[in-house]
């Protein structure tokens, strides 16, 4: 199995412990980068592994990364902001 001796995180995982969103969440919430919500867990977790490994993605690198997911309704520009605002917050950098 690959998946034999690995950790699995789901969506669900990602809220912080206070039940509050995680960064990453709360970007995508601030930047309406969902709308009906059917990619927004696939589009949340290959940004989580993305911001994981690298924590100043470029846009391209970001598209690359949430390439495996369709998403019928943003036109991703607004997925691709909200990858780009976690990424910031994450780092600390200042509005
Ligand atoms: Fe509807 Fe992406 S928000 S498919």
């Amino acid at each position: 199995d690959l998946a034999d001796g690995h950790d699995i995180t789901t969506v669900e995982g990602l809220e912080q412990e206070d039940g509050a969103l995680s960064p990453l969440q709360d970007a995508f919430w601030e930047n309406h980068a969902l709308q009906c919500g059917y990619c927004t867990p696939g589009m949340l977790m290959a940004s989580h592994a993305l911001l994981a490994q690298n924590p100043s993605p470029t846009e391209e690198e970001i598209r690359h990364a949430i390439g495996g997911n369709l998403c019928r309704c943003t036109g991703y520009q607004q997925i691709v902001e909200a990858v780009q605002m976690a990424a910031g917050k994450m780092r600390g950098d200042r509005p």
